[in-house]
């Protein structure tokens, strides 16, 4: 087995909190290996750039807390082509970089697996707020995704509570409901649509109803943006019965901001340093995760042909638990 000199680092698609924590666990962990690595700015944008430079102990100082991410992120047209791909694999070589850790979502999996189809060892980290990754429990960015929400849900319910009306809130989640589910869990929201499960909207409208009947203050609806426009849901209610008085709320990229939650933190060091760790043993083309809290390792081609299914236990015992 060669013996792992260089390596480097980037991040890449939707930033999400706690790469920060990621890259200085990559860079750590590999300067105490004896490891040289660089740090790629803006993604497969930068590695095609050659934004190229080498990072120390010190480069990763004060960012643990931080959100957003220091390398910067970017969404590359040019690596989507095979060409652009070769360029990139031609620009690591000529560094002499043996090995790229790549933090992002599926889009950057994707980029990490033809990368490794073209000789080049790559790991990639989970980092997206969404939780849309298979075989890894959570994504990081997820957990601190989840509290910006409930949050923002907790405000929420003050006001709707005085005013007897109903929150629509809009989440991310493209075409993953974990945000909506896990934040409509703990904060006890009534109704959870996702783009997972099919809903009927005379069904819900009827339930608000009857909860306001029976004696409840408010009501919240929240809806992953993969399923539609909270906009759009908050009319198609009001449109079914005329006393629902529903205000909408969309989160945005607020929920992508902010200092990462202890578990992101301590998810992305964890991860960190175990890519770091499996590069030196060999391994490569690989995805690592957490599962049932153990670290694990699966092929990243396996990883971005998976999709990841979806919790429906957790999903009815957040309806059951909201009547
Ligand atoms: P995320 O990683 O958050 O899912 P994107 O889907 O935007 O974000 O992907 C990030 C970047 O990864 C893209 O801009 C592109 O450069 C690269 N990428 C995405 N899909 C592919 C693919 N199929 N092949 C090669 N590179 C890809
Ligand atoms: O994939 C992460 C994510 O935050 C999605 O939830 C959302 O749909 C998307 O990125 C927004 O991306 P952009 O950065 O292009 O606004």
């Amino acid at each position: 087995m060669a013996e792992l000199k260089k390596i480097a680092v980037l991040t890449s698609g939707g930033d999400s909190q706690g790469m920060n924590a990621a890259v200085r666990a990559v860079v750590r962990s590999a300067i105490y290996h004896g490891i040289d690595v660089f740090g790629i700015q803006r993604g497969y944008q930068g590695l095609l750039n050659q934004d190229i430079f080498p990072m120390t102990i010190r480069s990763v100082g004060d960012i643990i807390q931080r959100g957003g991410t220091i390398l910067q992120s970017a969404r590359c047209l040019e690596f989507l082509k095979p060409a652009g791909q070769q360029k990139g694999a031609d620009i690591l070589r000529e560094y002499g970089i043996d090995g790229l850790v790549v933090i992002g979502g599926d889009g950057s999996y994707n980029g990490a697996n033809k990368l490794s189809k073209l000789g080049i060892k790559t790991m990639g980290l989970p980092g997206t707020i969404d939780n849309d990754i298979s075989f890894t429990d959570y994504t990081i960015g997820f957990d601190t995704a989840v509290s910006v929400v409930v949050d923002a849900i907790n405000k929420l319910r003050d006001t709707m509570s005085s005013h007897e009306r109903s929150s629509v809130v809009e989440v991310m989640g493209r075409h993953c409901g974990d945000i909506a589910l896990h934040a409509g869990l703990a904060s006890g929201a009534e109704t959870i649509l996702v783009p997972e499960m099919p809903f009927d909207l005379d069904e819900v409208a009827d339930r608000m109803k009857d909860n306001f009947a029976r004696g409840k203050r408010h009501s919240i609806i929240i809806v992953a943006e993969g399923v539609g426009k909270g906009e759009d849901i908050a009319q198609a209610l009001k449109d079914r019965h005329a006393s629902i008085d529903a205000r909408v709320t969309v989160l945005g990229h607020i929920q992508r901001g902010g200092s990462p939650t202890p578990a992101d933190r301590n998810l992305a060091s964890r991860l960190g340093d175990f890519a770091v760790r499996k590069l030196i043993e060999g391994e490569s083309g690989k995805a690592c995760g957490i599962i049932n809290g153990e670290l694990t390792l699966t092929d990243i081609d396996l990883v971005v042909n998976s999709k990841k299914e979806f919790d429906l236990e957790t999903y009815n015992l957040a309806l059951r638990l909201s009547q």
